[in-house]
């Protein structure tokens, strides 16, 4: 199944002219892969929400302990959907770091994370990227890039950090996970997180009104309805948390700590 080669997909121009979501992203992380207009418009959203780079940090952090963790559980293949412009450790360092025969598959519908992913993510043969697009999963899920790094007949760490909060309710957020648990074997997993707005309401209409001059909206949700895209998973404890929650490394944060961050993650096992 693993080969040497490396790819990337078919990837077109780079849009310049409107922020996009992930180099907004990369920009919270203290990234240096963004251009002015994403500057400027995560610049909007930080004044108005200074909340969205704690949030940024303590959801990487979560993909990491999350990832750390079903390494060492076992699980060997990962399908990381909406990976992001490249930010060390990425995926296939921290399940590579326990398993080093780990494949990772990664997908991103963005050109421009398609092209640091050629020089980033590409480095040791057991990964692949594909330029796809979330919102039609049986098609991704067919692509070279993904079929030949993923066996869908052996248990598969789906990833889908902080990516569904760009799918909009009319596009059937459920759905699209429902299709990707239906094609993955029992013991497979589910890591997911998403932005929310339960905590600091007050604070996020203009973050909203800046997200929808991008190239992709933002969709929070409250806790309920983060919980529901588990349907047809076992959540592992500690269940839908905030991600500083998730099986902290240190001490479990305060609440000052937590009190910076409107991201719920958690980690579901698919039951036979
Ligand atoms: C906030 S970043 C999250 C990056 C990474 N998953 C993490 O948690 O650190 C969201 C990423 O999802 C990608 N994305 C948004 N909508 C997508 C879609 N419909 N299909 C694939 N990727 C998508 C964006 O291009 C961006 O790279």
């Amino acid at each position: 199944m693993a080969t040497q080669q490396q790819s990337v997909g078919w990837y077109g121009g780079i849009d310049t002219s409107r922020p996009h979501p992930a180099r907004m992203y990369d920009f919270y992380l203290g990234g240096r892969d963004n251009y002015h207009v994403d500057r400027e418009a995560a610049q909007q959203v930080i004044s108005s929400a200074p909340d969205v780079v704690d949030s940024a940090r303590a959801n990487r952090d979560f993909l990491r302990r999350a990832v750390g963790h079903l390494a060492e559980s076992g699980v060997r293949q990962f399908l990381d959907i909406g990976t992001g412009i490249p930010t060390s450790p990425n995926t296939h360092e921290v399940a590579q770091a326990v398993a080093p025969g780990a494949r990772v598959a990664y997908v991103d519908n963005d050109p421009i994370v398609a092209a640091h992913a050629a020089a980033r993510l590409l480095g040791t043969g057991n990964t692949s990227f594909a330029l796809a697009d979330l919102r039609d999963p049986g098609a991704l899920l067919a692509m070279r890039e993904v079929t030949r790094m993923i066996d869908l007949r052996q248990p598969v760490a789906v990833l889908l950090t902080s990516v569904l909060h760009f799918v909009a309710d009319a596009e059937d957020p459920a759905g699209i996970v429902g299709t990707l648990r239906d094609a993955l074997p029992a013991g497979s997993h589910l890591v997911l997180s998403h932005g929310t707005d339960d905590f600091h309401a007050d604070r996020v209409g203009e973050a909203l009104a800046v997200y929808r001059t991008a190239t992709a909206e933002l969709s929070l949700r409250p806790y309920d309805r983060v919980l529901d895209l588990f349907d047809g998973f076992d959540l592992l404890a500690p269940g839908l948390v905030r991600v500083p929650l998730w099986r902290p490394d240190g001490p479990p944060p305060g609440p000052d700590e937590l009190a910076s961050v409107g991201v719920y993650g958690g980690v579901g096992r698919k039951a036979a």
